[in-house]
């Protein structure tokens, strides 16, 4: 099988990589512009690995893009601009780059008879769940409608662009049959993921580390819950050549949930660190107007039923795997 994998040098995308590398049959190919990603994360494989081979470009470059497509026959399109401190920093690129991205990989593949997999995001549910939330929801499943802000608030555009990566795709498979497979990832969390972008994990640990306080965002009683990417790539990889999983979307999440503020707590005890919980309002951190959601925990039935989908890394481990990353980062081993 030739792979595809755009956004390869990324945090998902590396592992993705080195998952399909370990099935001697898969010959493996990596596309990234470093916009987010880096040489460092495909370390095990990049220019060392015989099956794996990278070229380096934008997916929104359509001749760049289709001798790649052409070549492989299954495309894991996960480039994106990513972060919501990217994204509130570069309101145009988020938009476009996303837009234009998934236009040429679907068209491509297409064109050339692909099977796709598409990376789409929880995000899409907006605030959804915490208006759910009185209605006795407890978690969101993928028919679930979506409730997003204004568009003068620029964290819905990303949210907006993923949701027209699911209808373009979704409309490739209705009207030309193309095999896509629609994941929405909930936060995905591991070795590798930058503290750069605003992810959280990263953020709490590497501040617990360095004995600085922890930035927690309004008052913390916000819950999410977090997925080792292990079990993602697991998960997507099934999918990928799950037949009955052609045209369908997937939540891609862990439904434990943890309040932000005690996930703060909880790292400054694993790394026995003597930073303190410091709240800062969002306003502060991402200018007026900036919203974010209460609860967001995905419903699984739908992967579970599908591919039989099992956790195998909680929280404890989840956590223990990002420190020990980080602290080797640091120097601190
Ligand atoms: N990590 C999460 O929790 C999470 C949650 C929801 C959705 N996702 C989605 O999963 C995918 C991977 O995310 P990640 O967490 O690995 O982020 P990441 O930033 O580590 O990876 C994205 C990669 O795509 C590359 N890239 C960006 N724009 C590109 C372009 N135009 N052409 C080529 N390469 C480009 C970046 O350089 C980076 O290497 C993204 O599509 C993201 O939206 C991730």
């Amino acid at each position: 099988m030739k792979i595809l994998v755009t956004g390869a040098a990324g945090f998902i995308g590396s592992h993705l990589c080195e998952l399909l590398l370990k099935d001697e049959e898969n010959e493996v190919r990596g596309l990234d512009n470093f916009i987010t990603g880096s040489k460092e994360n495909m370390r095990g494989f990049y220019k060392v690995h015989p099956r794996f081979s990278f070229a380096k470009g934008s997916v929104t470059e359509k001749e760049f893009l289709r001798p790649h497509v052409e070549w492989a026959d299954h495309i894991y399109q996960l480039a994106a601009p990513v972060g919501v401190k990217f994204i509130m920093n570069n309101p145009v690129h988020t938009i476009l780059d996303n837009v234009r991205g998934i236009d040429n990989v679907l068209e491509l593949a297409h064109q050339y008879n692909k099977k796709v997999l598409v990376a789409s995001t929880s995000e899409v549910y907006g605030k959804s769940l915490d208006f759910l939330d009185s209605t006795g929801k407890r978690s969101l499943s993928e028919e679930d409608y979506r409730i997003e802000g204004s568009t003068q608030n620029h964290r819905w555009a990303y949210a907006n662009t993923k949701a027209l990566d699911e209808f373009l795709s979704l409309a490739y498979y209705k009207q030309y049959g193309l095999k896509c497979v629609i994941i929405r990832f909930f936060n995905t969390v591991g070795p590798r993921q930058s503290s750069q972008y605003g992810m959280v994990i990263p953020n709490f640990v590497s501040q617990a580390l360095k004995g600085e306080n922890i930035t927690v965002y309004g008052d913390g009683s916000q819950t999410r819950s977090f997925l080792h990417v292990f079990d993602a790539i697991q998960a997507i990889t099934e999918l990928m050549i799950t037949e009955h999983a052609v045209g369908q979307v997937y939540n891609v999440g862990n439904p434990f949930e943890i309040s932000i503020k005690e996930l703060a707590e909880r790292i400054i005890e694993k790394t026995n660190s003597s930073s303190k919980v410091r709240l800062v309002s969002y306003q502060e951190a991402y200018g007026a107007g900036f919203e974010d959601m209460q609860r967001r925990t995905p419903n699984i039935d739908k992967l579970v039923r599908t591919i039989g989908f099992k956790i195998r890394y909680d929280l404890e481990a989840i956590l223990d795997s990002i420190i020990e990353y980080q602290k080797m980062k640091l120097g601190m081993d």
